[in-house]
């Protein structure tokens, strides 16, 4: 078992400063929700494949919904928050009809699922309307991993305000990993992280109120839709939790008091054999798998979230006051751990024992192929302030990248802006090869990789089984939807 001290997870640099603009464009984007929503509906929590095939009538509309005992006007899948878990397995056929019952268009995408990017499958330039329906259709592929994937919209422009107000569930792949006996033994939690800006009335507070440039962030911090939840360990056994952060910009930075944590899966499924950490950076669009070890004292623990300093756009930037809403950017860096859920232990099962062996993962061949991938922000005319990939704001009708199918590249993605950026790349998962030239401590398939600011990652990505447009994007939304996004084209 490998262990990691903290200084590797956690990169901290010193944030340079801004330059100044106005905002005017902030009050052109206020947030669509309704003032009457429909009652959440009592629907499946849980769809899983059935012989071969998981189908499933999937809904987004504003809905009224209780976040513990506090009432709340979301945006939902099927009237719930999260949405519900769907559950395949490699081979399976995966058949969603999907009615867009929002106020604006949207769309799906399978985030972290090795499926084509084209027709309707994984393809996020489909545009749904209004009172519009499509069906979702794809196979997925027969040595897909096991893992923790999920699913949210991702139609450019609306993303971050539609994933904020709730739009996430997680899409979880069945596999070897679920058989290995000490995982299989162990009790197995879903957690979905989320935070929400509410008005007094449980309302969503409009994008115009939210510090878009920093990336918006609620003070209500949910597990499964729950502020302030309860998990119960049982005693000298062991559980496992698969983490998903789907907040559109807080990271998160677990830890569990007295207790470590067993990694044993990142975004791409299993890790070669557990790595022991005594604490969890998750960027959104991050997944994790975990094991913890039941083995203190019964009696209550808290899971707690510690500060995390991601960096900030200086104040001089926003051009004088009025631009801070309750979640303004001053509040963004909570200086003190929060508490996230109480931990029970519950009554002693016999011992448990981590697992040795998870899973293999092959060193990628060194490609001749490297391309170099600069994140910052700036001006665009017309647009005001843009997040950039080399220079350029996203543009739909745009190839920005061009690669063969069946080759293995390296990208060098080099952050020389202020904020940290997370990179997110659709379709195929990767591996980080270094940072800043550190290599890697362990092999991760991956598919969204922190990028601090003024550091620099490198990462190793093999294309394959699947031609296509498709995209790769900062995972703080806001800054997806203000530009930092750039099209990659596949090429069969
Ligand atoms: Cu979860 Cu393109 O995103
Ligand atoms: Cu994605
Ligand atoms: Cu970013």
């Amino acid at each position: 078992m490998k262990k990691i001290n903290r200084r590797q997870f956690i990169t901290l640099a010193a944030a340079g400063a801004g330059t100044a603009v106005a905002a005017s464009w902030m009050w052109e984007r206020v947030s669509s929700s309704q003032l009457s929503a429909k009652p959440a509906i009592d629907l499946p929590k849980l769809h899983k494949s059935n012989n071969g095939l998981l189908e499933l009538n999937l809904e987004a509309s504003n809905r009224a919904v209780k976040l513990g005992d506090k009432q709340a006007y979301l945006l939902t899948y099927n009237g719930q928050i999260p949405a519900p878990r769907l559950e395949a397995k490699p081979g399976d056929t995966v058949r969603i009809h999907f009615t867009n019952n929002l106020s604006q268009a949207t769309n799906l995408h399978y985030h972290g699922l090795h499926i084509p990017p084209t027709g309707n499958a994984d393809n996020v330039f489909l545009s749904i309307e209004p009172g519009e329906s499509l069906n979702y259709e794809f196979t997925i592929p027969s040595n897909h991993p096991a893992g923790t994937f999920w699913y949210h919209p991702h139609r450019h422009g609306f993303v971050a305000e539609q994933l904020f107000g709730g739009l996430a569930g997680l899409f979880i792949m069945r596999g070897e990993l679920d058989e290995i006996p000490e995982i299989k033994a162990a009790k197995e939690e879903f957690l979905v992280l989320q935070d929400f800006a509410l008005d007094g009335e449980g309302r969503l507070m409009s994008s115009a109120h939210m510090s878009i440039m920093t990336g918006r962030e609620g003070d209500v911090i949910t597990i499964n839709g729950d502020p302030n939840p309860t998990f119960s360990l049982p005693a000298k056994g062991m559980v496992r939790w698969r983490i998903l952060n789907a907040s559109t910009s807080r990271f998160y930075r677990l830890s569990l008091e007295n207790h470590l944590f067993y990694l044993i899966a990142t975004e791409g499924g299993a890790l070669t054999e557990p790595v022991e950490i005594s604490e969890l950076l998750l960027t959104p669009g991050q997944r994790a798998e975990v094991l913890i070890k039941a083995d203190q004292k019964p009696g209550k623990y808290r899971l707690l979230n510690l500060p995390y300093d991601r960096g900030a756009m200086g104040m001089g930037m926003m051009g004088g006051g009025g631009m801070m809403g309750r979640t303004g950017m001053m509040s963004r860096n909570e200086d003190t751990p929060r508490v996230l859920a109480t931990i029970n232990y519950g009554s002693a099962v016999k011992p448990a024992s981590l697992p040795k062996k998870l899973s293999v993962i092959p060193a990628l061949p060194k490609p001749k192929q490297v391309r170099r991938f600069e994140l910052n922000h700036g001006m665009a005319p017309g647009m005001g302030m843009v997040f950039l990939i080399n220079g350029q704001p996203y543009q739909n009708n745009r190839i920005d990248t061009q690669v063969k199918l069946n080759t293995v590249e390296d990208w060098e993605i080099i952050n020389t802006g202020v904020m940290d950026h997370p990179f997110h790349l659709h379709v195929n998962h990767f591996q980080v090869i270094s940072r800043n030239g550190q290599p890697e401590p362990y092999p991760a398939w991956k598919d969204t990789v922190l990028v601090p600011r003024g550091e620099t990652v490198r990462i190793r990505i093999p294309f394959r089984d699947f031609a296509g447009k498709t995209v790769y994007h900062c995972h703080i939304l806001d800054h997806e939807d203000l530009g930092m996004m750039g099209t990659l084209a596949i090429q069969g």
